[in-house]
Formats: C-alpha cells, sequence, structure tokens
C-alpha cells in the first residue's frame, strides 16, 4: 500500500513514524534546491494563508517560518501577544477560534505553555504547526538538526549523539532525542545531575553522563543546549561560571573531540558559557548551516501539512 502523509499537524516528533520523519528530511532536500536558484520561489501555497502566532520571543523560527512561507507564495498574517487581544485578556482558545473564522488554512505556534498546540489543534480546523512549546517539544528543530547531521554525515543510523546541557527544561533535548532514537542514533546525555534525570538511561540506545570528557570522546556530533540563567537563581548549579568550568565546551575540552565531529547549538547562544566563542566559530561548527537547513525544513512542513487540510 503506498505511503502518504496524512496530518493536518505537526505538533511533537513523538507522534511521527520514522517513515514520516524520512519523508520530511527528503522533501526538505528538494526545497533546499529552491533558495539557490536565481527565483527563490515556487508557487505551493498560492491561495493559502498562514499566520504566525508566536505568544514567546524567538529570531531564527520565526523568521525562517516567515521566510519558508514567502518562498512557498502563501499570504501571511503575524500575531504577537503584545499586538493581540490577548494582552486585553482574551483566551487563547478564543483567539485560535477567531484566526479560524477568518478561513485562516495554518497557524503556526509558539507558547510558553507546554501544550498549547496540542490544545488548539483539537478544537479548530486549521492546520497548526507547533514552533516551540514550554519545556514540551519543538519539532522543527529537531528535524533541522536531523537534516544537518544527515547532510553531514549521510546517515543517522548508528551514529552517536550527545546533548550536553539543560536536559530537564528543554524542548530541544526532547525533541531531538525522539527524532534521533527512531532514525536509529545511540544518544548521551549529559550534564550537571539536577538537570539531566536518571530515568532517561532507561530508554534503549539513551546514555546519561555527568562528565564532560566522557560525554564527548568518541560523539560524531556534539549538541550544546543554551543554559538559562534563571536555573542558577533557582539552584539548578551554583554559579555560570562552574557551569561553564564544568561542562561548557572549551579549547580544553576540545582535545577529546573527534577531529570530524559537528559541532551543533539551537541558538541563541551563550558565547563562553556553554559553548568557546572561538569553538562556535570554528571549522567543526555547523550551527549556522542549521539556520539555513530551517527554511528548508520549515517549507517541507509547511507543504506537507497544508497538503491535508480538509478544504482541499
Ligand atoms: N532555536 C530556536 O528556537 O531559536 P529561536 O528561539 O530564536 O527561534
Amino acid at each position: 500500500m503506498e505511503q502518504r502523509w496524512t496530518r493536518k499537524d505537526l505538533l511533537s516528533l513523538e507522534d511521527l513514524s520514522d517513515w514520516e520523519i524520512n519523508l520530511i528530511l527528503d522533501t526538505a532536500q528538494e526545497f533546499k534546491k529552491v533558495s539557490q536558484r536565481k527565483v527563490k520561489k515556487v508557487p505551493a501555497l498560492r491561495g493559502k494563508t498562514v499566520v504566525n502566532f508566536f505568544i514567546e520571543p524567538s529570531t531564527r523560527t520565526r523568521i525562517s517560518f516567515e521566510l519558508a512561507e514567502q518562498r512557498l507564495s502563501a499570504d501571511i498574517i503575524n500575531v504577537s501577544a503584545s499586538s493581540s487581544s490577548i494582552s486585553k485578556g482574551e483566551t487563547l482558545l478564543d483567539t485560535a477560534k477567531n484566526i479560524e473564522a477568518l478561513q485562516v488554512d495554518l497557524i503556526v505556534m509558539r507558547h510558553s505553555a507546554a501544550g498549547a498546540p496540542n490544545f488548539i489543534a483539537s478544537r479548530v480546523k486549521s492546520g497548526v504547526i507547533n514552533a516551540g512549546d514550554g519545556a514540551h517539544s519543538h519539532p522543527t528543530q529537531a528535524l533541522l538538526d536531523l537534516f544537518t547531521i544527515r547532510e553531514k554525515k549521510g546517515k543517522i543510523k548508528g551514529l552517536n549523539v550527545s546533548i550536553i546541557g539543560d536536559i530537564l527544561h528543554s524542548r530541544v533535548a526532547r525533541s531531538d532525542l525522539w527524532g534521533l532514537l527512531s532514525l536509529g542514533a545511540n544518544v548521551t546525555l549529559a550534564g550537571p545531575a539536577t538537570l539531566v534525570p536518571r530515568e532517561f538511561a532507561k530508554i534503549d540506545r539513551v546514555k546519561v553522563c555527568h562528565n564532560m570528557r566522557e560525554a564527548v570522546e568518541g560523539a560524531d556530533v556534539i549538541n550544546l543546549l543554551r543554559i538559562q540563567h534563571e536555573r542558577q537563581r533557582a539552584g539548578f548549579f551554583p554559579s555560570i561560571n562552574e557551569y561553564s568550568n564544568v561542562f561548557g565546551l572549551s579549547k580544553e575540552t576540545m582535545k577529546y573531540v573527534k577531529p570530524d565531529a559537528l559541532i551543533m547549538h539551537p541558538g541563541p547562544i551563550n558565547r563562553g558559557v556553554e559553548l568557546d566563542s572561538s569553538i562556535a566559530d570554528g571549522s567543526q561548527s555547523v550551527i549556522l548551516e542549521q539556520v539555513t537547513n530551517g527554511l528548508a525544513v520549515r517549507m517541507a512542513v509547511l507543504f506537507l501539512v497544508a497538503g491535508c487540510l480538509k478544504n482541499d
């Protein structure tokens, strides 16, 4: 039986089969070519309206979704908390219902509350794409990470990937973990014991460690996560300096890193905290390529999801 994409929403990587993840990555590979042409535009979403509904700050995700929509020829409306009636107390559901009443096809949503996109997706006919919700999920970040690893290494299955930092509060870590495991990678989660719960080690092909040398030695990919200053205030580690000395990727720690290992970071980077500036800008870093690939991945997701809307 022929397999095809059937989801009107993209909410989490945990929902997706490895076939669906690979379909998004293969589709993104085709869309990446569009951005390398003289005319960087295709008519795939002509006549479709997309609302970018960002109730939390964003640079990379917001800009690349908007650019992806422009490259696919969609009509676009941008809504933020301060520019909408949410600032007057209107509920999230009422706001979404009003957007739906305007026959909007797709809602791209970032929200500080975990589960907010799932809540809306089950209550509106418009497609909903999760652009990051609380500490829950950031599916398009994980997809662009997978795309970048596959592009650079030629495969994902069997690779050793270390994710280092605040695993406990990170939606990126959670989404990367499910995507990497689905496609056959081995994952090490590293950081202070307060930020890397041991329960993760119960999952097949997942290792938990609290030692930086152990985390980076033998890794094919090292993904550093942003350390949020509010975590220090909450007592998860004694000071930013101490975190940086023990878990920051420094010139000293780079001695243990394979010369062909990829250095990744979802951004925004705290330079000199989780990652030394010279490494962030160095020859092993693919951080800006991740951003470039984010555009292709978001074009692919918008295209696939738009193809499954009820009114088509
Ligand atoms: N990686 C990421 O989500 O960055 P932004 O918060 O800038 O979108």
